[in-house]
């Protein structure tokens, strides 16, 4: 079993003309990775950022960047990513073809090895993999934008998730992403999740630190 409790809170909302600014206010609410969404406008219905975003982002923290790659064709980028400082890449399963190349990949280049999937994969394809991975990400609702609804399914995705870790003793991160919110985080926790992306939770109120500590607060 994996105990780790973690806020990872996703930018994708963030008001990006004071980008240095807003990261403060996570860290002093005591955010413990930045999650950033990284979208290709062809695996996902929106466009976002890539590893200029990301330089700009190691400059201004010390916390981790956990880039999620919502990309087709992730590997011919891997090396510009962590040369802009992410500190974890995680892929989808449905975008990639050699799965464990890029992977492999990943773990060569020094970082944490993620693998991500959408509502609609079951968790059985990750057999194959899960013993190469950090963190596995369930996506929570369909990839693309912030504010949507926590798909229900997800808790069950997580449990079977969890059972698949334990049976084989490993030691990977489950991590959760899209539609947290003060109301379903707690239950989402006792499924067995250990990192926690959130976005218009934190984002859209009007005290971005406090918001922050009232998440993290409720995983203690
Ligand atoms: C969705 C992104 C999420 C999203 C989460 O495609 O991967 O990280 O920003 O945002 P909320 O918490 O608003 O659902
Ligand atoms: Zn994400």
């Amino acid at each position: 079993m994996n105990s780790e409790k973690l806020i990872a809170p996703s930018i994708l909302t963030a008001d990006f003309s004071n980008l240095a600014q807003q990261i403060r206010y996570l860290e002093l609410g005591g955010a413990d990775w930045i999650h950033c969404d990284v979208m290709d406008g062809k695996f996902v219905p929106n466009i976002t950022f890539g590893p200029v975003v990301i330089k700009a982002i190691r400059k201004v923290t010390t916390l981790p960047i956990d880039a999620h790659l919502m990309i087709f064709t992730p590997d011919a980028f891997l090396e510009d990513f962590a040369e802009a400082g992410a500190s974890s890449l995680t892929v989808h399963q449905e975008a990639v073809i050699h799965l464990n190349r890029t992977l492999t990949r990943i773990r060569e280049l020094g970082l944490m090895t993620g693998v991500s999937i959408i509502p609609s994969t079951p968790v059985s394809t990750l057999l194959e993999v899960i013993e190469i991975v950090d963190l596995v990400l369930i996506m929570s609702v369909n990839p693309g934008f912030g504010g949507q609804n926590f798909i229900p399914n997800s808790i069950r995705r997580i449990n079977e998730l969890a059972e698949l870790r334990e049976k084989y003793k490993l030691n990977f991160l489950i991590e959760i992403d899209g539609g947290i919110t003060i109301n379903n985080i707690q239950e989402i926790s006792s499924a067995g999740c250990n990192v926690f992306v959130i976005g218009n939770s934190i984002f859209g109120k009007d005290n971005i630190t406090a918001a922050t500590v009232e998440l993290k607060n409720l995983l203690r």
